[in-house]
């Protein structure tokens, strides 16, 4: 049985202020949520102010994403895993659609940041996902497909041991435009049957978590899903009420 994960991705989004006031909600409502695990992802400037109003909860860290190389040196701006490990982050988002296309992330480097990330004693959330054109297109398995492949043959199916996929299709990113449970339970399971023909225990304990305009009013509806096993939450993500309330239904539905 897989235990469901929901993570919120602050993206670019926050002010020491706005902490405050969202993990003073988030640590109380959080109490009762012992059937799901739950991690946050601010701006890496803010990592270390959140870990420290987290400390008495089970609410995890995580990095919005991180350096391609291991080792530090002079690549101004970047952050490499060893710091996000060092300011308290267990997870890292590794490959978001919004890398992808604004910073022309590759395949490549996103296998390599996964592979850093597990060196680095991180639990990569790898996000893949098609564009709305690919999906017209008919060729969804074929991009994520191929999305995934990099990844496993850059670690090995055995890595996916410690990694959570999350399966977020572009055009549901921000828009208030979610799959239906269908389509995503459909790349869901194919993203798992991927995995499987390499290594079916492996598989059957991988964490996949679906992300895109996912709201407190069809959280339910999607985690019910056999296999969708949590969120990756962006806008409600920053609305402790909202986001409580999507980590609850996890609880609930993904029981699985
Ligand atoms: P959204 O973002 O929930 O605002 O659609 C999801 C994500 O980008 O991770």
């Amino acid at each position: 049985m897989r235990r469901p994960f929901v993570a919120g991705n602050w993206k670019m989004h926050g002010s020491k202020a706005m902490i405050q006031t969202l993990l003073a909600e988030l640590v109380e409502g959080a109490k009762p949520l012992e059937s799901v695990d739950m991690a946050v992802c601010p701006p890496s400037v803010y990592i270390d102010y959140v870990k420290q109003g987290l400390v008495e909860t089970k609410i995890s860290v995580g990095g919005q994403n991180m350096a391609d190389v291991a080792e530090q040196g002079a690549f101004t701006g970047e952050v490499t895993g060893v710091m996000l490990k060092d300011v308290g982050c267990d997870y890292v988002i590794v490959g978001h659609s919004e890398r992808r296309t604004l910073y022309a992330e590759t395949d490549e480097q996103v296998a390599n940041k996964v592979s850093i990330a597990l060196a680095e004693g991180l639990t990569p959330i790898l996000c893949v996902g098609e564009t709305l054109k690919e999906r017209e297109s008919n060729v969804t398995e074929k991009v994520v497909g191929s999305q995934m492949q990099a990844v496993l043959d850059k670690v090995g199916v055995k890595a996916f041991a410690k990694v959570v996929v999350a399966y977020e299709p572009v055009w549901a990113i921000g828009t208030g435009m979610t799959a239906s449970p269908q389509q995503a339970q459909d790349v869901h399971a194919f993203i798992r049957g991927l995995v499987a023909k390499q290594d079916a225990t492996i598989a059957e304990s991988l964490i996949i978590q679906y992300g895109g305009s996912v709201k407190p009013n069809n959280a339910k509806e999607l985690f019910s899903q056999t296999d969708i096993d949590g969120g990756l939450i962006g806008g409600a993500s920053l609305n402790a009420v909202d986001f409580l309330a999507i980590c609850e239904a996890a609880g609930d539905a993904c029981s699985k």
